[in-house]
């Protein structure tokens, strides 16, 4: 497993920035409008489930070693490329908000590049690049449609090359139609679900535990929920074949009332993210 700093590691001091961000974004990215406070909330390592969970996950399923090149694809402000960048990888983002581009590039090290650009469109973004794995890292629910996406990925991968795909689980974290819920008969937490295959888009809170009233409570992205087959097709068609497959739980709790071991068991039970492996098959 990866050594990557802890969550209390700030990081090298800040480099000024190189040139002013762009006004446009490369593509509708509801993340523009909060880049300064997703900068903040991720920090140099990565916010505590990107070191608990995310990272971890992904960097061992990508494999990737010193000296090979990683694309990042949505890689907002550089956590998955800096963690790379500590192994010796050199990681290339690509990211459709240029403050977040320029959060990247302001903390960006010698093997790190970030790139403007939509991830829909990746040939015109990266001509003629090669790499020899990619990662989509919570972003392909920010992303619509993932077909132009995946078949790109594709492109630039050699046979065998890994596309390594982080998501909200599409099973059981539906946004706005699951919940955790509790059955008073029974004494059991458990996952509410009240619609799955059917694909829909909506805007979510960006920070759903963020004090009523504050301005981070008033922070929105916009979601796109599809079932899994969804993705597994994409990636078929893209000529990705999924190899491998994490269900990931959140290893936060509240506090310990009444219903703490209930709730426990269910955490524990029911997984919140989905990591995809899928390889370039020829
Ligand atoms: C939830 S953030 C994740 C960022 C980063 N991968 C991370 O884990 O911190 C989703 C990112 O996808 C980017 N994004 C959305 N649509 C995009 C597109 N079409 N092309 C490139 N980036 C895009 C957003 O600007 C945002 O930075």
């Amino acid at each position: 497993m990866a050594q990557f700093p802890r969550r209390d590691y700030s990081g090298p001091p800040r480099k000024s920035a190189q040139s002013p961000p762009p006004a446009q974004p490369a593509a509708p990215s509801a993340w523009e409008g909060q880049a300064g406070w997703y900068d903040q909330h991720q920090g140099y390592g990565g916010a505590d489930l990107y070191q608990m969970v995310l990272l971890p996950a992904v960097l061992k399923r990508l494999g990737a070693k010193k000296g090979q090149r990683v694309l990042d694809i949505g890689s907002g402000q550089g956590v998955l490329g800096r963690a790379l960048a500590h192994l010796g990888v050199d990681a290339v983002g690509v990211e459709a908000s240029p403050s977040l581009l320029e959060a990247a590039k302001t903390r960006a090290g010698k093997h790190e590049t970030y790139v403007l650009g939509d991830a829909r469109n990746l040939g015109e973004v990266l001509p003629g690049q090669a790499f020899d794995h990619a990662a989509a890292l919570m972003v392909l629910q920010d992303m619509d449609p993932i077909q132009p996406v995946l078949a790109g990925a594709a492109r630039v991968l050699p046979p065998g090359g890994r596309l390594v795909m982080a998501l909200t689980h599409p099973c059981f974290r539906q946004p706005k139609r699951s919940a955790w819920a509790w059955d008073e008969e029974r004494r059991q937490q458990y996952r509410r679900i009240d619609g799955y295959l059917s694909p829909y888009q909506t805007r979510i809170a960006t920070h759903p535990g963020a004090a009523p009233g504050t301005a981070e409570a008033a922070m929105m992205t916009v979601s796109t929920h599809r079932p899994l087959s969804a993705y597994i097709e994409a990636c078929g068609q893209a000529g990705l074949g999924v190899v491998g497959c994490d269900e990931l739980t959140n290893p936060r709790r509240g506090t310990k009332g009444i219903r703490f071991a209930a709730e426990d068991l269910a955490a524990k039970e029911i997984p919140l993210f989905l990591v995809l492996t899928a390889v370039r098959l020829k």
